[in-house]
C-alpha cells in the first residue's frame, strides 16, 4: 500500500482517493498488484502520416490562451444531440467538436442506418467488408456532423463467457478482432470522421465496472489484475492494430487496471499506449469516468467528456504550484488539434452536430445520413454474419416449399420502432421482438426494420405459397402438412449488465415443443454473444441452426436470401460454442466482490491467455461448435501446403528500430508465408474462410494467425496465402520488454476451423 501512497504524494493531492473507499486500505492483501508509474507523459511527436497535421496544430495551440486550451480538454453543455460537444473557438476559426455513439453505426437520431454489430462482422471473417462498411458508416457521421465516432470496440475482448457488451466487438481471439479493427479504423477515417477505439483496457466486465455506494459505503471499480505478458499477447494486441491503422483517439474505460483507475492509470497510458505504440491521438475518457484531477492529466489523459469537475481552471493552478507542467496541457491540446487536421475537419465538415438534433420528436430540419450507395453493403455485412452450424437431411436451402410455419417472438417486429435505442436490463432474452442489435451506447437506430416474418411473407407472396404463424405461445399448434418449422429466439445482452446465463428455460422449452411436432424443425438464434444449445441440439427433428448474430436492419432480407439458397452460407463462430457452460471454467462469470475485498472488487487474470479456445486446447475439452467453424451449402477440400521462411534474418529485434504508431516497426517484417490451396468439391458455389493457426513453441497449442476468405465457383480451386510476421511468431518476453521469436519447431495448420485442420507442417527457427 505505501508504494500508492508515495505516487500520491508525488503527485500533490491527487484524487485516488477521491473515488476510493476511506476504509480499509490498510492491507497489502487487496493489492494483487500494483501499476508501476510511468512519468512524465510523452508528447505527441507528429511521427509518419502525422507530421503536417502536428505542424499546423502547433501553429494553432501557439495562439490559444490559457481558457481556451482548457475549455478543449472537457466537453461542455450542448442543446444537441450529440453524447458529447467541445465548445468552438471562433476567434481562431475552430469550429468545435462533436462526438457520439457508437461502433455499430449512429445511435439516438433519425436517417440514419442499423448496421450489423461487431460480433456480426466477427463472425463474417471478412477482411473488405469490415472495410466497406467502417467506411459508409464513417459517411454517416460525417453527414451529420459527428467529427468522432465513439467506437470501435475491441474491449471487452470477450474474456468473460457472460460479458454484457462482447456484441460490441469482433471475437475474444486478439488476431482476427486486429485484423478487423484495423480495417475499421481505416474505413472510418477514410470518410473524414475519427474513431476512439474503446474501451482502453481490461473491461471485461459490466459488473462493478463502475464504483458505486453500497448501505453507505463506497465501492470501487472492478480492477483488472493482468499481468503483463497476457496483456501484451491478449488485450493490448488489437489495440495495437488500431493505433497502428491511425485511430486519432483511444477512450480509456470504466475499471481499475492493477488497482488504478484506466483514466488516471500511468502505466498503460504513458506506457503502453503513448510510449511503447507511439500512439499520437488524443486519449478520451468514457463518459464519467474520470477519478483523478491532475493525476490523470500526468499519467497521460487528454480530454474529459462528458464534462470535467476536477479540471477546468485547476490545471492552470497546477501548473503555477509546480505539480503539472504547462508543456503537459500543450500537449493534450495539440493532440487534440492535430487529429482535426489530420482528418480534414478543418476544410471540408459540415457544421458540428448540424444532423443531431436534441431529440428526435423536437423541431429539427431533416438531415439525411443514408445513401443509396449503402445498400449492397447493408445487406452484405447481415448476410455474412450469420453461421450454419447443423444442416441434416437437406433441410437447408428450402425447395420451394409450399407451407412454412413461423414461431417464436424473435420473428417478429416491435409494437413500435424507435431511433432512440434503449439501455436494456438484465434479461436473458425474450425481448418480443426480433434482435438485430443489443441495448445500450452500442445500440444504433434503424431507418426500417425488415423483420424475418415480413422477408417470409415477401417470399411467400414471390413463390405463390403459404407462411403461417404463431409468435406468442410457448407451445404452438403445428400443422402437420408443414415443410418446414422455422423458430426465432434470441438472447440479448446490453451495456451496464452481465447476462444472466448462456441459455434460456423459455426459449428452449419453445424449440423442444415445435421439434416434438415438427420433424424438420430449424432454429435461428439472434444472439448478442455466446449461447448454448445443449438442451435440443441433438434432436432428431431439428435439422438444421442458425447463429444469426445481430444483422442490423435487413436482418430479415439477409435470413431469406440464406434460408432460399440465394446466399451460400459463409460466416464462421468468432468464439467456442460449449457442450455446458462450466466448460468455460473461471471465466464463465463475471468476478463477484469477495469478502472481504469487498470494497476493492479483484478481477485476476489467472488464466493468462488461455480463453476460449486456448483454455479448450490446453484442458482437451471437446466444445459443441469450436472456435471458426461453419457450415456451408457446398464443401471444401484443402491440398498443397507450402510454408518457407521468407527473411532469413531472425534476429532478435534490432535495438536501433525507432517507435512508430504501432509499436516496433520491425514487428511487421514478414518472416514465413503460408500457402495452400482450396477446392470447392460440392455442388453450388461458395465462400470459404481458411484458416491458419499456428503452435508457437511454449506457447499454447494453437492460436489463429491468418485467415484469408475467398469466393470459390463449383469445382473451382484457390490459393490463399498468408504471411507470418514477427509480432506473430514472438512471444512478449518480461525481462526483454521485447516481442521475442521463440527458438525451436513451430507448428503450422490450416483449414476450415480451430479443429478441422487437414494440412499440417511446420518450420524451426
Ligand atoms: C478490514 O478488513 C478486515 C479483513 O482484512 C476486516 O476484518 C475488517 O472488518 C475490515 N474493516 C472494515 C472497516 O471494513
Ligand atoms: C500489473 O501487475 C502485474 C503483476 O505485478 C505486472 O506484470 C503488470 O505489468 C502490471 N500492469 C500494469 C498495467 O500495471
Ligand atoms: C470556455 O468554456 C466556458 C463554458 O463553456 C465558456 O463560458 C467560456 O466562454 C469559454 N472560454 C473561452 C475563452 O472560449
Ligand atoms: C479565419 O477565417 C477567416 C476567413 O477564412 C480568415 O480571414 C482568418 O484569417 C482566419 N483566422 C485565423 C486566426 O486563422
Ligand atoms: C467480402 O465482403 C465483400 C464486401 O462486402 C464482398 O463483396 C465479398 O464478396 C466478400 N468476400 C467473400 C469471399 O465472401
Ligand atoms: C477544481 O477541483 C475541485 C475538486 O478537486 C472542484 O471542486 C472544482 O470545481 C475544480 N475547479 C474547476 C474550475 O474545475
Ligand atoms: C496545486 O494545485 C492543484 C490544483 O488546484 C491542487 O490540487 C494541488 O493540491 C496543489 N498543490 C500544491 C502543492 O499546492
Ligand atoms: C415477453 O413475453 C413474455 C411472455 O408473454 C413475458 O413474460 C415477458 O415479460 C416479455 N418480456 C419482455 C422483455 O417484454
Ligand atoms: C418428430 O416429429 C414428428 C412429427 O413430424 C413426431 O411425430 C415425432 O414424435 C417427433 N420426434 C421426436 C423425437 O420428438
Ligand atoms: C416428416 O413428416 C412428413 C409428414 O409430416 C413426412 O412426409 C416426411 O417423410 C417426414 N420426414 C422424415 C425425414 O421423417
Ligand atoms: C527481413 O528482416 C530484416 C531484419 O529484421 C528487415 O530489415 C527486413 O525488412 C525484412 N524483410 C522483409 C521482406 O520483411
Ligand atoms: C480432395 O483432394 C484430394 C487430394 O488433394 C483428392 O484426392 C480428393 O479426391 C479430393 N476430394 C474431393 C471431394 O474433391
Amino acid at each position: 500500500m505505501h508504494r500508492v501512497t508515495v505516487v500520491i504524494a508525488l503527485l500533490g493531492g491527487l484524487s485516488l482517493c477521491a473515488a476510493a473507499p476511506s476504509q480499509n486500505i490498510t492491507s497489502d492483501v487487496y493489492f494483487y498488484g500494483n501499476s508501476p508509474p510511468v512519468y512524465p507523459s510523452p508528447e505527441g511527436t507528429g511521427t509518419g502520416a502525422w507530421a503536417t497535421a502536428y505542424e499546423k496544430a502547433k501553429e494553432l495551440v501557439a495562439q490559444l490562451t490559457d481558457e481556451e486550451k482548457l475549455n478543449l480538454t472537457a466537453g461542455t453543455s450542448t442543446t444537441t444531440g450529440c453524447s458529447g460537444v467541445i465548445a468552438a473557438i471562433p476567434r481562431v476559426n475552430f469550429t468545435g467538436l462533436c462526438v457520439s455513439d457508437a461502433g455499430n453505426g449512429l445511435r439516438g437520431t433519425d436517417h440514419v442506418n442499423s448496421w450489423a454489430s461487431g460480433i456480426h462482422v466477427g463472425a463474417s471473417w471478412n477482411k473488405t467488408l469490415a472495410h466497406e462498411r467502417a467506411q459508409y458508416m464513417g459517411q454517416e457521421f460525417h453527414r451529420k456532423g459527428v467529427n468522432l465516432l465513439l467506437g470501435p470496440v475491441v474491449g471487452p475482448l470477450g474474456r468473460v463467457a457472460e460479458g454484457g457488451r462482447n456484441w460490441e466487438g469482433f471475437s475474444n481471439d486478439p488476431y482476427l478482432t486486429g485484423a478487423l479493427v484495423y480495417e475499421t479504423v481505416r474505413g472510418v477515417q477514410g470518410s473524414g470522421v475519427g474513431v476512439s477505439t474503446k474501451h482502453y483496457i481490461g473491461n471485461e466486465q459490466e459488473t462493478n465496472r463502475n464504483p458505486e455506494t453500497v448501505d453507505g459505503v463506497d465501492v470501487a471499480s472492478v480492477s483488472s489484475n493482468i499481468d503483463d505478458k497476457t496483456i501484451h499477447e491478449l488485450y493490448l494486441w488489437p489495440f495495437q492494430d488500431a493505433v497502428r491503422a491511425g485511430s486519432v483517439a483511444i477512450m480509456c474505460s470504466y475499471e481499475r487496471i492493477n488497482n488504478s483507475y484506466a483514466c488516471q492509470n500511468s502505466k498503460t497510458l504513458n506506457g503502453l499506449l503513448k510510449t511503447e505504440l507511439g500512439f499520437q491521438g488524443y486519449v478520451i475518457t468514457d463518459w464519467g469516468a474520470q477519478h483523478g484531477g491532475i493525476a490523470s492529466a500526468n499519467a497521460g489523459l487528454d480530454m474529459v467528456m462528458p464534462d470535467s469537475t476536477l479540471w477546468g481552471a485547476n490545471l492552470t493552478t497546477a501548473i503555477a504550484n509546480g505539480s503539472m507542467e504547462a508543456s503537459r496541457l500543450d500537449d493534450m491540446v495539440t493532440r487534440i488539434l492535430a487529429t482535426w487536421y489530420q482528418l480534414n475537419q478543418d476544410t471540408d465538415f459540415p457544421t458540428p452536430g448540424i444532423g443531431m438534433p436534441s431529440s428526435v420528436d423536437s423541431e429539427h430540419q431533416a438531415v439525411i445520413g443514408t445513401s443509396p450507395d449503402e445498400k449492397g453493403a447493408l445487406l452484405q455485412s447481415a448476410v455474412e454474419g450469420h453461421v450454419l452450424v447443423k444442416n441434416t437431411n437437406g433441410a437447408l436451402p428450402l425447395q420451394s416449399p409450399s407451407l412454412v410455419s413461423v414461431f417464436g417472438y424473435d420473428a417478429k417486429g416491435p409494437e413500435a420502432l424507435s431511433f432512440v435505442a434503449s439501455f436494456g436490463t438484465y434479461s436473458p432474452a425474450i425481448q418480443n421482438s426480433t434482435l438485430y442489435v443489443g441495448g445500450g451506447s452500442g445500440s444504433n437506430s434503424p431507418s426500417y426494420l425488415s423483420t424475418p416474418l415480413d422477408a417470409l411473407q415477401q417470399q411467400a407472396y414471390e413463390d405463390s405459397t403459404a407462411v403461417v404463424w404463431d409468435v406468442s405461445s410457448q407451445d404452438p399448434d403445428v400443422d402437420p402438412t408443414s415443410e418446414a418449422c422455422l423458430v426465432f429466439i434470441n438472447s440479448y445482452a446490453t451495456e451496464g449488465f452481465d447476462r444472466p446465463g448462456l441459455v434460456d428455460d423459455w426459449s428452449d422449452t419453445l424449440v423442444t415443443n415445435v421439434a416434438g411436432k415438427c420433424n424438420n424443425t430449424i432454429v435461428v438464434i439472434h444472439n448478442a454473444g455466446i449461447r448454448l444449445v445443449y438442451d435440443w441440439i441433438d434432436h432428431a427433428n431439428v435439422t438444421a441452426v442458425i447463429l444469426a448474430h445481430l444483422p442490423g436492419q435487413d436482418t430479415g432480407h439477409a435470413l431469406v436470401n440464406l434460408l432460399y439458397g440465394r446466399a451460400n452460407p459463409s460466416g464462421r463462430l468468432p468464439y467456442t460454442i460449449a457442450k455446458q457452460a462450466s466448460d468455460y471454467g473461471s471465466v464463465l462469470h463475471p468476478s463477484e466482490p469477495q469478502t472481504p475485498y469487498g470494497l476493492f472488487p479483484q478481477s485476476d487474470y489467472a488464466e493468462g491467455v488461455y480463453i476460449d479456445y486456448r483454455a479448450f486446447d490446453q484442458q482437451n475439452i471437446t466444445p459443441q461448435f469450436e472456435f471458426g467453424f461453419g457450415l456451408s451449402y457446398t464443401t471444401f477440400n484443402y491440398s498443397e501446403l507450402d510454408v518457407r521462411q521468407t527473411n532469413g534474418s531472425t534476429s532478435q529485434y534490432p535495438p536501433s528500430a525507432t517507435i512508430q504508431e504501432g509499436g516496433n516497426p520491425r514487428l511487421w517484417d514478414e518472416i514465413v508465408k503460408v500457402t495452400a490451396t482450396v477446392q470447392n468439391s460440392g455442388s453450388v458455389d461458395g465462400d470459404e474462410v481458411a484458416q491458419l493457426y499456428v503452435g508457437i513453441p511454449n506457447g499454447p497449442v494453437r492460436q489463429l494467425r491468418g485467415f484469408e476468405k475467398v469466393h470459390i465457383p463449383v469445382g473451382q480451386t484457390a490459393q490463399v496465402s498468408f504471411s507470418l510476421v514477427r509480432r506473430d511468431l514472438s512471444t512478449w518476453s518480461v525481462d526483454a520488454q521485447q516481442w521475442l521469436l521463440q527458438l525451436g519447431t513451430y507448428q503450422v495448420y490450416v483449414g476450415r476451423s480451430s479443429r478441422d485442420l487437414p494440412l499440417t507442417g511446420q518450420f524451426s527457427l
